[in-house]
């Protein structure tokens, strides 16, 4: 049945947005709600995986009954995976991690001076391009926020992060993208296009996604 399709194997999803501290009262983060993450781990949780969500910045709480961790900032957000990767069996980036990070974290709250002021940003860690590193039996997918050239962004980050899917949403859609309770996405593996899914609710797009992760590791040995 496919009530339990994935019953026996462990899914970590990490869901929302990271937040990079500028001073003890600001930071930098993203229009990310954690709804599509949400909805990753509570279908995989229905489809009988034993599930680990990983979660950033989120307008809501966590889902209740799926357990969760909550992390701050990208790093916080690397290291919580690096924890639980190897002993994964799908493991699902959804969450919008920072590209960069201010490069010096301010210990008392910053002071207005001048008329212009600089923040020196430095690049995060890119997450799932380290997992796809240090994959081996892992099935990894990721997620491809795009305005633009869509599938060529897609597949350039599929390639280069070594991911096996990459879910691409064009976040400019109307009811696509972050905070929306709709998602519209088209997934790619290495050898092009897989699915193209119309406009759906978040919960549905998590199903869909999961049903072919299901049916593309079954048969595989992990
Ligand atoms: O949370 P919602 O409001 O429901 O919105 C859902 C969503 C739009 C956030 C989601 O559908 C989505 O697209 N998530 C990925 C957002 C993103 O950061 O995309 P990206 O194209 O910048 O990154 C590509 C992939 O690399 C992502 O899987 C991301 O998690 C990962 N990444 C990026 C940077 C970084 N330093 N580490 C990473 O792991």
């Amino acid at each position: 049945a496919s009530s339990d399709i994935l019953k026996g194997k462990k899914v970590v999803v990490t869901a929302g947005g990271t937040m990079e501290r500028i001073d003890p009262v600001r930071y930098i983060t993203n229009d990310s709600s954690g709804k599509m993450g949400f909805a990753i781990a509570k279908a995989a949780q229905a489809l009988g995986a034993d599930v680990h969500l990983i979660a950033g910045h989120t307008d809501e709480p966590p889902p209740q009954g799926i357990s969760a961790e909550q992390v701050e900032s990208a790093e916080e957000m690397y290291q919580a995976v690096l924890r639980v990767f190897d002993d994964s069996d799908i493991v699902i980036k959804s969450a919008a991690v920072a590209d960069y990070r201010p490069a010096q974290v301010a210990t008392s709250k910053i002071k207005k001076r001048g008329d212009t002021m600089t923040l020196e940003l430095v690049k995060t860690t890119d997450i799932l391009e380290s997992l796809g590193q240090r994959k081996s039996s892992q099935y990894l997918i990721g997620f491809a926020a795009e305005t633009d050239s869509l599938e060529q962004h897609a597949k350039d980050k599929l390639k280069r992060k070594n991911c096996d899917l990459i879910v691409a949403n064009d976040v400019t859609a109307a009811g696509a993208g972050f905070g929306t309770d709709t998602n519209q996405v088209h997934i790619y593996d290495a050898e092009g296009l897989v699915l193209e899914l119309p406009l759906m609710s978040k919960e549905e797009v998590a199903r869909r996604l999961l049903l072919l992760a299901a049916e593309r590791i079954s048969g595989r040995s992990v």
